[in-house]
């Protein structure tokens, strides 16, 4: 991928990964993803905004080398996770002169995961600027987004907020900036971002969010996915995401071995439509993880369909049970739909799974095998129930 050019002086020099199908060994890529590294040439000064995933230096590395005579006396670290600052290392080997500037916190993670000494740093704290010359560099702690130690960085001459992870889409895209006009493409898999990684921290964002609404930004350029012509698009976004708005909408997980599950959850999903409630299933033999995760960000209910393996929960709903938990949905209600042969702990397993979880826990509705008159007179008491819930909504 060559170098492309943002404005005058700003080139983006990172990497497209259009072949990784997974991050961190669970979320999956449908579209790959790029790592985003940005170069801000000052007259007097060049700094380099975070660099990439080891598995791409040659990408970061071959687009530094087509300036001539290049010098980089800065590398700006926003976000220590490997992907970002893997290959600083890497930088500081081509460019010895060069120092690392980031805040107290990422330093020393850097140090930790990469092994970085200690002299090669700046420390900077909130709001601290870096001259360039004619260009200058604001930092911004804005911790949580979605490590402790994330900041961003805002080039103020040219109103650009490099906002590292925030903001960003697991995307590989020839394109460098997406325009105003095609704002529609990045919704799902920004969408799908903030889900997986940014859904957790809503209120850490919420919380500091206007700091960025205090910036005049023209572009904002993540280091995942495509660089923002229109910044106020994807902020709106995020003000809707990291809001505590729900829809009348239940989102239902499921597994089903022999059948009874199923026609437990199909009964259920009638019984919503009946009551008009909106509702989602994932079978989860076959579910995409993030259209799942996207799924939960906004649903004000989750019931999961559950069956027995050995007595226990089977092994997909509890790997879906202990992600949703680590997710700290904002979910108002959760119940469970169950089948069993001949004894079950699933309740017990799934309701301490949810320790992160606050919402109302409706009784749920376990059977026997496979459903019959008395377990569908049950699940319509789960029915109206949620239906009573969903109307105050
Ligand atoms: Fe894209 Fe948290 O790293």
């Amino acid at each position: 991928m060559p170098v492309r050019k943002l404005l005058s002086d700003v080139y983006e020099v990172g990497a497209r990964d259009w072949s990784r199908r997974l991050f961190d060994e669970v979320i999956p890529l449908p579209d790959g993803t790029s790592y985003n590294a940005y170069l801000i040439k000052g007259s007097e000064k060049v700094a380099l905004i975070d660099a990439v995933d080891p598995r791409t230096w040659n990408q970061l590395e071959e687009n530094l080398k087509r300036f001539s005579n290049l010098k980089i006396n800065y590398v700006i670290s926003n976000h220590a996770e490997q992907d970002h600052s893997g290959c600083i290392p890497d930088v500081l080997r081509l460019y010895p002169e060069a120092k690392v500037v980031t805040n107290a916190k990422c330093k020393s993670f850097l140090m930790d995961l990469l092994l970085i000494p200690e002299d090669k740093f700046i420390v900077v704290e909130d709001h601290q600027r870096l001259p360039l010359g004619g260009k200058t560099l604001e930092f911004i702690i804005f911790p949580w987004v979605h490590w402790p130690e994330t900041m961003l960085t805002y080039l103020i001459e040219d109103k650009i907020l490099f906002s590292c992870d925030l903001f960003g889409a697991h995307i590989a895209d020839s394109r460098l900036v997406l325009k105003k006009e095609d704002n529609a493409e990045i919704v799902e898999p920004a969408k799908r971002y903030f889900s997986e990684i940014m859904y957790p921290f809503r209120s850490n964002i919420s919380n500091n969010f206007q700091k960025i609404l205090d910036l005049d930004i023209k572009m904002i350029a993540p280091s995942h996915g495509l660089v923002y012509e229109d910044p106020d698009f994807i902020i709106n976004c995020y003000k809707e995401w990291i809001s505590d708005r729900v829809l009348n909408k239940v989102i239902i997980p499921y597994v089903s071995m022999h059948g009874s599950t199923q026609a437990i959850v199909d009964y259920f999903m009638n019984g919503l439509k009946e009551r008009n409630i909106e509702y989602q299933p994932f079978n989860l033999t076959v579910a995409d993880m993030g259209k799942l995760a996207m799924a939960i960000t906004d649903a004000a209910t989750v019931v999961v369909g559950a069956c027995a393996v050995l007595g226990g929960m089977h092994p997909l709903v509890a790997q879906v049970v202990y992600l949703y938990n680590l997710l700290r949905p904002k979910t108002r209600f959760v119940s469970v739909i169950a089948s069993y042969g001949w004894g079950s702990k699933m309740l017990e397993q799934i309701q301490s799974m949810l320790y992160n979880l606050k919402a109302e826990v409706i009784p749920p509705v376990l059977v026997k095998g496979y459903p019959k008159e008395n377990d569908f007179k049950a699940l319509d008491v789960l029915l109206d129930e949620i239906a009573k819930r969903h109307k105050s909504i």
